[in-house]
Protein backbone atom coordinates (compact mmCIF):
# COMPACT_ATOMS: atom_id res chain seq x y z
CA UNK A 1 0.00 0.00 0.00
CA UNK A 2 1.62 3.56 -1.09
CA UNK A 3 1.47 5.36 1.75
CA UNK A 4 0.41 9.56 1.34
CA UNK A 5 3.73 11.35 1.77
CA UNK A 6 5.08 8.85 -0.93
CA UNK A 7 2.09 8.96 -3.14
CA UNK A 8 2.83 12.84 -3.08
CA UNK A 9 5.96 12.17 -3.86
CA UNK A 10 6.14 9.50 -6.49
CA UNK A 11 3.34 12.16 -7.83
CA UNK A 12 5.45 14.86 -7.65
CA UNK A 13 8.43 12.52 -10.20
CA UNK A 14 5.54 12.36 -12.43
CA UNK A 15 4.20 8.72 -11.35
CA UNK A 16 0.68 8.85 -12.18
CA UNK A 17 -1.45 6.11 -13.66
CA UNK A 18 -4.70 7.42 -15.18
CA UNK A 19 -6.36 3.98 -14.65
CA UNK A 20 -5.07 4.48 -10.53
CA UNK A 21 -7.34 7.53 -9.88
CA UNK A 22 -10.14 7.20 -9.47
CA UNK A 23 -11.04 10.35 -7.25
CA UNK A 24 -9.26 13.58 -8.82
CA UNK A 25 -8.17 16.99 -6.44
CA UNK A 26 -8.40 19.39 -8.19
CA UNK A 27 -5.65 22.11 -7.35
CA UNK A 28 -7.32 25.72 -7.44
CA UNK A 29 -5.02 26.81 -9.77
CA UNK A 30 -5.77 23.86 -12.46
CA UNK A 31 -2.78 22.26 -11.90
CA UNK A 32 -2.58 18.63 -12.41
CA UNK A 33 -4.80 16.88 -10.52
CA UNK A 34 -3.63 15.28 -7.18
CA UNK A 35 -4.87 12.03 -6.07
CA UNK A 36 -5.02 11.44 -2.04
CA UNK A 37 -6.40 8.14 -1.22
CA UNK A 38 -9.92 8.49 0.83
CA UNK A 39 -10.37 12.37 -0.19
CA UNK A 40 -12.99 13.13 -2.84
CA UNK A 41 -13.07 16.27 -5.15
CA UNK A 42 -11.52 18.54 -2.85
CA UNK A 43 -8.92 21.72 -3.18
CA UNK A 44 -5.44 21.33 -3.11
CA UNK A 45 -4.14 24.27 -1.22
CA UNK A 46 -0.85 23.03 -0.08
CA UNK A 47 0.30 18.96 -0.93
CA UNK A 48 3.69 19.20 0.86
CA UNK A 49 1.58 19.61 3.94
CA UNK A 50 -2.01 18.65 3.28
CA UNK A 51 -4.16 21.65 3.15
CA UNK A 52 -7.50 20.35 1.24
CA UNK A 53 -10.47 23.15 1.03
CA UNK A 54 -14.20 21.84 0.39
CA UNK A 55 -15.73 23.39 -2.23
CA UNK A 56 -18.62 25.08 -2.34
CA UNK A 57 -20.83 22.71 -3.64
CA UNK A 58 -20.65 20.45 -0.59
CA UNK A 59 -22.01 23.04 1.80
CA UNK A 60 -25.34 21.16 0.63
CA UNK A 61 -25.23 18.41 3.74
CA UNK A 62 -25.44 19.05 7.07
CA UNK A 63 -22.86 16.07 8.29
CA UNK A 64 -19.66 17.16 6.32
CA UNK A 65 -18.69 13.60 4.61
CA UNK A 66 -15.11 12.86 5.86
CA UNK A 67 -14.02 12.41 2.70
CA UNK A 68 -15.29 16.13 1.97
CA UNK A 69 -14.29 17.44 5.06
CA UNK A 70 -11.46 19.98 5.01
CA UNK A 71 -7.68 19.23 6.18
CA UNK A 72 -4.78 21.60 7.74
CA UNK A 73 -2.10 20.81 8.81
CA UNK A 74 1.03 22.79 9.65
CA UNK A 75 3.57 20.11 9.00
CA UNK A 76 3.47 16.34 8.17
CA UNK A 77 1.12 14.05 10.04
CA UNK A 78 2.82 11.04 11.52
CA UNK A 79 4.68 8.48 9.64
CA UNK A 80 4.30 5.81 12.19
CA UNK A 81 1.13 5.48 14.72
CA UNK A 82 0.70 2.43 16.02
CA UNK A 83 -2.85 1.81 17.97
CA UNK A 84 -1.24 -0.36 20.25
CA UNK A 85 1.85 1.34 21.39
CA UNK A 86 0.31 4.87 21.09
CA UNK A 87 -0.13 6.47 24.59
CA UNK A 88 -1.51 9.48 25.89
CA UNK A 89 0.21 11.49 28.97
CA UNK A 90 -1.88 13.64 31.14
CA UNK A 91 0.95 15.55 33.25
CA UNK A 92 2.02 18.94 34.93
CA UNK A 93 -0.62 20.40 37.22
CA UNK A 94 -2.57 17.42 38.28
CA UNK A 95 -2.11 14.78 41.13
CA UNK A 96 -2.02 11.67 39.32
CA UNK A 97 -0.10 11.34 35.92
CA UNK A 98 -1.75 9.33 33.61
CA UNK A 99 -0.11 7.31 31.19
CA UNK A 100 -3.44 6.05 29.12
CA UNK A 101 -3.52 3.09 25.85
CA UNK A 102 -6.43 3.52 23.14
CA UNK A 103 -7.83 0.87 25.24
CA UNK A 104 -8.19 2.42 28.72
CA UNK A 105 -9.57 6.07 26.65
CA UNK A 106 -12.50 3.95 25.26
CA UNK A 107 -13.24 2.72 28.75
CA UNK A 108 -14.34 5.96 29.62
CA UNK A 109 -17.98 7.69 28.93
CA UNK A 110 -18.60 8.73 25.91
CA UNK A 111 -20.05 11.72 24.94
CA UNK A 112 -21.15 12.79 20.87
CA UNK A 113 -20.96 16.56 19.59
CA UNK A 114 -22.05 17.59 16.29
CA UNK A 115 -19.42 20.52 15.73
CA UNK A 116 -18.06 22.89 12.71
CA UNK A 117 -15.17 22.94 12.75
CA UNK A 118 -13.58 26.10 11.38
CA UNK A 119 -9.93 27.28 10.13
CA UNK A 120 -9.07 30.54 11.82
CA UNK A 121 -7.90 31.52 8.03
CA UNK A 122 -10.77 30.51 6.33
CA UNK A 123 -11.65 33.43 3.65
CA UNK A 124 -7.60 34.38 4.32
CA UNK A 125 -7.88 34.89 0.56
CA UNK A 126 -10.32 37.57 -0.22
CA UNK A 127 -8.52 39.93 2.24
CA UNK A 128 -7.72 43.07 0.89
CA UNK A 129 -4.41 44.35 1.10
CA UNK A 130 -3.58 40.49 0.64
CA UNK A 131 -1.93 38.35 3.75
CA UNK A 132 0.46 35.39 3.92
CA UNK A 133 -0.76 31.88 4.42
CA UNK A 134 -2.40 29.11 2.88
CA UNK A 135 -5.16 31.07 0.74
CA UNK A 136 -8.15 29.80 1.57
CA UNK A 137 -11.58 30.77 0.60
CA UNK A 138 -15.08 29.79 1.41
CA UNK A 139 -14.31 25.51 2.66
CA UNK A 140 -11.84 25.39 5.00
CA UNK A 141 -14.59 24.23 7.31
CA UNK A 142 -17.37 21.60 7.87
CA UNK A 143 -19.77 19.71 10.04
CA UNK A 144 -19.28 16.26 11.51
CA UNK A 145 -20.33 14.45 14.79
CA UNK A 146 -17.56 13.88 17.08
CA UNK A 147 -17.45 11.21 19.66
CA UNK A 148 -15.15 10.45 22.41
CA UNK A 149 -14.52 11.45 26.39
CA UNK A 150 -15.08 14.22 27.76
CA UNK A 151 -11.32 15.66 28.93
CA UNK A 152 -12.87 17.05 32.41
CA UNK A 153 -13.59 13.27 33.25
CA UNK A 154 -10.28 12.73 32.21
CA UNK A 155 -8.78 15.79 33.68
CA UNK A 156 -10.97 14.76 36.95
CA UNK A 157 -9.39 11.32 37.26
CA UNK A 158 -5.75 12.79 36.95
CA UNK A 159 -7.23 15.34 39.63
CA UNK A 160 -6.62 18.45 38.63
CA UNK A 161 -4.57 21.39 41.63
CA UNK A 162 -5.97 24.01 41.95
CA UNK A 163 -3.17 26.41 40.38
CA UNK A 164 -4.39 24.80 37.30
CA UNK A 165 -5.03 28.02 34.53
CA UNK A 166 -4.67 26.64 31.23
CA UNK A 167 -4.85 22.72 29.36
CA UNK A 168 -1.94 22.35 26.68
CA UNK A 169 -2.23 19.86 23.78
CA UNK A 170 0.84 18.35 22.08
CA UNK A 171 -0.06 15.79 18.92
CA UNK A 172 2.66 13.42 17.00
CA UNK A 173 2.85 15.83 13.80
CA UNK A 174 6.63 15.32 12.80
CA UNK A 175 8.23 18.62 12.70
CA UNK A 176 10.74 19.73 9.79
CA UNK A 177 13.55 21.52 10.55
CA UNK A 178 13.87 23.93 13.18
CA UNK A 179 9.55 24.59 12.69
CA UNK A 180 8.28 24.99 16.03
CA UNK A 181 6.08 22.04 17.25
CA UNK A 182 2.18 22.69 17.12
CA UNK A 183 1.29 23.35 20.79
CA UNK A 184 -1.22 25.41 22.11
CA UNK A 185 -3.45 25.46 25.49
CA UNK A 186 -6.71 26.22 26.24
CA UNK A 187 -8.27 27.50 29.58
CA UNK A 188 -9.11 25.38 32.16
CA UNK A 189 -12.57 25.95 32.44
CA UNK A 190 -12.92 25.44 28.65
CA UNK A 191 -11.25 22.20 29.23
CA UNK A 192 -13.63 21.19 31.88
CA UNK A 193 -16.67 21.67 29.84
CA UNK A 194 -18.63 18.29 28.94
CA UNK A 195 -18.86 19.16 25.44
CA UNK A 196 -15.04 19.28 25.09
CA UNK A 197 -13.65 15.87 24.23
CA UNK A 198 -11.00 13.62 23.35
CA UNK A 199 -12.42 12.98 19.93
CA UNK A 200 -12.18 9.10 18.72
CA UNK A 201 -14.57 8.91 16.60
CA UNK A 202 -15.58 11.23 13.74
CA UNK A 203 -19.07 10.88 11.96
CA UNK A 204 -19.43 7.07 13.42
CA UNK A 205 -15.94 5.74 12.51
CA UNK A 206 -12.33 5.96 13.99
CA UNK A 207 -10.84 9.53 12.86
CA UNK A 208 -9.04 8.73 9.66
CA UNK A 209 -5.51 9.63 10.04
CA UNK A 210 -5.73 13.01 8.05
CA UNK A 211 -8.17 14.22 11.16
CA UNK A 212 -6.01 13.25 14.01
CA UNK A 213 -5.97 9.55 14.21
CA UNK A 214 -6.13 8.04 17.17
CA UNK A 215 -7.42 10.81 19.21
CA UNK A 216 -7.76 14.23 18.61
CA UNK A 217 -9.00 17.77 20.85
CA UNK A 218 -12.33 18.83 20.43
CA UNK A 219 -12.94 22.23 21.73
CA UNK A 220 -16.75 22.98 20.23
CA UNK A 221 -17.06 26.22 18.41
CA UNK A 222 -13.59 27.08 19.03
CA UNK A 223 -10.81 28.09 15.96
CA UNK A 224 -10.15 24.76 14.29
CA UNK A 225 -6.33 25.16 16.02
CA UNK A 226 -7.84 24.42 19.70
CA UNK A 227 -8.71 21.28 18.24
CA UNK A 228 -5.60 19.60 18.66
CA UNK A 229 -5.13 16.13 16.11
CA UNK A 230 -2.92 13.02 16.53
CA UNK A 231 -2.97 13.89 20.35
CA UNK A 232 -0.66 12.41 22.84
CA UNK A 233 0.34 14.81 25.67
CA UNK A 234 -2.24 16.96 27.52
CA UNK A 235 -0.31 18.96 30.11
CA UNK A 236 -1.94 21.05 33.04
CA UNK A 237 -0.27 24.42 33.64
CA UNK A 238 -0.38 27.06 36.03
CA UNK A 239 -1.06 29.56 33.06
CA UNK A 240 -1.29 30.13 29.42
CA UNK A 241 0.75 28.54 26.97
CA UNK A 242 2.98 30.60 24.77
CA UNK A 243 4.42 28.85 22.22
CA UNK A 244 4.44 30.25 18.68
CA UNK A 245 1.20 28.86 17.92
CA UNK A 246 -0.81 31.29 21.22
CA UNK A 247 2.04 34.14 20.49
CA UNK A 248 2.09 35.59 17.61
CA UNK A 249 0.25 33.00 16.34
CA UNK A 250 -3.39 32.55 16.33
CA UNK A 251 -3.70 36.28 18.17
CA UNK A 252 -6.20 39.23 16.92
CA UNK A 253 -5.28 42.74 17.49
CA UNK A 254 -7.23 44.37 20.47
CA UNK A 255 -8.09 47.30 18.37
CA UNK A 256 -8.67 47.76 14.25
CA UNK A 257 -6.00 48.16 12.40
CA UNK A 258 -5.15 49.83 8.99
CA UNK A 259 -5.34 47.71 6.37
CA UNK A 260 -1.40 46.91 5.63
CA UNK A 261 -0.19 47.43 9.26
CA UNK A 262 1.46 44.99 11.53
CA UNK A 263 0.28 43.31 14.62
CA UNK A 264 1.15 44.62 18.20
CA UNK A 265 1.61 41.39 20.11
CA UNK A 266 1.48 43.46 23.61
CA UNK A 267 -1.87 44.66 22.44
CA UNK A 268 -3.40 41.22 21.05
CA UNK A 269 -5.50 38.66 22.42
CA UNK A 270 -5.79 34.87 21.38
CA UNK A 271 -8.85 33.76 19.37
CA UNK A 272 -11.17 31.38 20.97
CA UNK A 273 -14.32 31.36 19.47
CA UNK A 274 -15.73 31.40 16.00
CA UNK A 275 -17.69 34.37 14.56
CA UNK A 276 -21.26 34.56 13.29
CA UNK A 277 -20.79 33.97 9.04
CA UNK A 278 -23.24 32.75 6.46
CA UNK A 279 -21.72 31.59 3.08
CA UNK A 280 -23.77 30.95 -0.21
CA UNK A 281 -23.08 27.29 -2.24
CA UNK A 282 -25.49 27.63 -5.11
CA UNK A 283 -25.94 29.09 -7.22
CA UNK A 284 -22.24 28.88 -7.78
CA UNK A 285 -20.02 32.19 -8.53
CA UNK A 286 -20.42 33.00 -12.69
CA UNK A 287 -23.43 30.86 -12.99
CA UNK A 288 -25.38 31.42 -15.73
CA UNK A 289 -29.52 30.97 -14.69
CA UNK A 290 -32.44 30.39 -17.06
CA UNK A 291 -35.22 31.45 -14.40
CA UNK A 292 -35.86 34.79 -12.99
CA UNK A 293 -36.52 32.62 -9.97
CA UNK A 294 -33.91 30.42 -8.58
CA UNK A 295 -33.01 28.88 -5.27
CA UNK A 296 -30.33 29.96 -3.37
CA UNK A 297 -28.66 28.08 -0.39
CA UNK A 298 -26.19 27.98 1.60
CA UNK A 299 -24.79 27.58 5.38
CA UNK A 300 -24.41 29.66 8.36
CA UNK A 301 -22.70 29.57 12.06
CA UNK A 302 -21.14 31.05 14.87
CA UNK A 303 -19.61 29.10 16.96
CA UNK A 304 -20.39 28.81 20.92
CA UNK A 305 -23.82 31.28 19.41
CA UNK A 306 -26.57 30.36 17.63
CA UNK A 307 -27.71 31.27 14.12
CA UNK A 308 -31.04 33.14 14.30
CA UNK A 309 -31.33 34.59 11.32
CA UNK A 310 -29.89 34.33 7.49
CA UNK A 311 -30.87 37.15 5.21
CA UNK A 312 -30.41 36.93 1.18
CA UNK A 313 -30.16 40.09 -1.59
CA UNK A 314 -30.27 40.38 -4.73
CA UNK A 315 -30.28 44.66 -4.61
CA UNK A 316 -27.07 45.08 -3.46
CA UNK A 317 -28.33 45.16 0.27
CA UNK A 318 -31.24 47.41 -0.60
CA UNK A 319 -33.37 45.17 0.45
CA UNK A 320 -32.90 41.53 2.28
CA UNK A 321 -35.04 38.78 2.29
CA UNK A 322 -35.46 35.82 4.94
CA UNK A 323 -33.94 32.80 4.04
CA UNK A 324 -35.71 29.44 5.59
CA UNK A 325 -33.56 27.55 8.11
CA UNK A 326 -32.77 24.26 7.57
CA UNK A 327 -34.35 21.98 10.75
CA UNK A 328 -31.60 20.28 11.60
CA UNK A 329 -29.57 21.91 14.34
CA UNK A 330 -27.44 21.46 17.24
CA UNK A 331 -26.00 23.84 19.46
CA UNK A 332 -22.13 24.11 17.66
CA UNK A 333 -23.25 23.41 14.42
CA UNK A 334 -24.12 24.85 10.89
CA UNK A 335 -27.60 25.33 10.16
CA UNK A 336 -27.86 25.01 6.35
CA UNK A 337 -30.32 27.60 4.70
CA UNK A 338 -32.77 28.39 1.46
CA UNK A 339 -34.02 30.74 0.26
CA UNK A 340 -36.39 31.36 -3.13
CA UNK A 341 -35.29 34.16 -4.92
CA UNK A 342 -37.41 36.38 -8.32
CA UNK A 343 -35.48 39.55 -9.76
CA UNK A 344 -37.11 41.31 -12.33
CA UNK A 345 -35.39 40.90 -15.02
CA UNK A 346 -32.41 39.57 -17.03
CA UNK A 347 -29.33 40.55 -16.06
CA UNK A 348 -26.45 40.62 -13.85
CA UNK A 349 -26.57 40.21 -10.31
CA UNK A 350 -24.71 39.56 -6.95
CA UNK A 351 -26.58 37.43 -4.25
CA UNK A 352 -25.22 38.76 -1.08
CA UNK A 353 -26.35 36.55 2.11
CA UNK A 354 -25.55 38.07 5.81
CA UNK A 355 -26.05 35.64 8.96
CA UNK A 356 -27.06 37.22 12.21
CA UNK A 357 -26.33 35.28 15.98
CA UNK A 358 -28.09 34.80 19.26
CA UNK A 359 -25.66 37.21 20.69
CA UNK A 360 -27.03 40.31 17.96
CA UNK A 361 -23.47 39.82 15.74
CA UNK A 362 -24.31 40.64 12.54
CA UNK A 363 -22.18 39.71 9.37
CA UNK A 364 -20.42 42.54 8.53
CA UNK A 365 -20.51 44.64 5.24
CA UNK A 366 -16.29 44.27 5.56
CA UNK A 367 -14.30 41.54 7.85
CA UNK A 368 -11.93 43.45 10.10
CA UNK A 369 -8.14 43.45 7.96
CA UNK A 370 -5.69 41.45 10.37
CA UNK A 371 -1.87 40.75 9.64
CA UNK A 372 -2.22 36.90 9.41
CA UNK A 373 -5.51 36.78 7.81
CA UNK A 374 -7.75 35.42 10.73
CA UNK A 375 -11.65 35.14 11.03
CA UNK A 376 -12.78 36.76 7.64
CA UNK A 377 -16.69 36.52 7.70
CA UNK A 378 -17.88 40.04 5.65
CA UNK A 379 -21.30 39.07 4.48
CA UNK A 380 -20.70 36.25 1.15
CA UNK A 381 -21.56 37.24 -2.02
CA UNK A 382 -21.78 35.81 -5.45
CA UNK A 383 -22.45 36.74 -8.84
CA UNK A 384 -24.30 35.22 -11.43
CA UNK A 385 -26.00 36.07 -14.88
CA UNK A 386 -29.93 35.47 -15.54
CA UNK A 387 -30.86 34.51 -19.39
CA UNK A 388 -34.06 34.36 -19.58
N1 LIG B 1 -3.25 19.52 15.31
C1 LIG B 1 -1.99 19.20 15.02
N2 LIG B 1 -1.36 18.33 15.81
N3 LIG B 1 -1.34 19.73 13.95
C2 LIG B 1 -1.96 20.64 13.12
O1 LIG B 1 -1.36 21.10 12.16
N4 LIG B 1 -3.99 21.93 12.67
C3 LIG B 1 -5.04 22.62 13.40
C4 LIG B 1 -5.96 21.64 14.11
N5 LIG B 1 -5.21 20.67 14.84
C5 LIG B 1 -3.30 21.00 13.42
C6 LIG B 1 -3.92 20.38 14.53
C7 LIG B 1 -5.85 23.48 12.58
S1 LIG B 1 -5.15 24.97 12.19
C8 LIG B 1 -7.11 23.17 12.20
S2 LIG B 1 -8.06 24.27 11.37
C9 LIG B 1 -7.70 21.85 12.48
O2 LIG B 1 -6.76 20.99 13.13
C10 LIG B 1 -8.14 21.19 11.21
O3 LIG B 1 -8.68 19.94 11.49
P1 LIG B 1 -8.94 18.92 10.28
O4 LIG B 1 -7.68 18.82 9.49
O5 LIG B 1 -9.39 17.66 10.91
O6 LIG B 1 -10.05 19.55 9.46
Amino acid sequence: MISRRNFLVEFSAGWVAAAALPRLLASAAEQPAVYIPGEAGMIVRSARFLDLEMPPEFFDSWITPTAHFFVRNHMHEPSTLDRETWRLTVTGEVENPLRLSLAELQKFETQTVTNTLECAGNGRGFYQPPVPGVQWQKGAVGTARFSGPRLGDILQRAGVKVSAKHVMFHGLDEVPGKVPAFIRSIPIEKARHSDTLVATRMNGSPLAMHHGFPARALVPGWIGAASCKWLSEIKVLDREFDGNFMKPGYRLPNHPLEPGASLNVDDSHVITSLTVKSVIATPRDGSILHSRSFIARGAAWAGEAEIVKVEVSTDGGGSWQAAQLHHEQAKYAWRLWRCRLQVPAAGQYTILSRAIDSQQRVQPQTAEWNPSGYLYNAIDQVKVRVQT
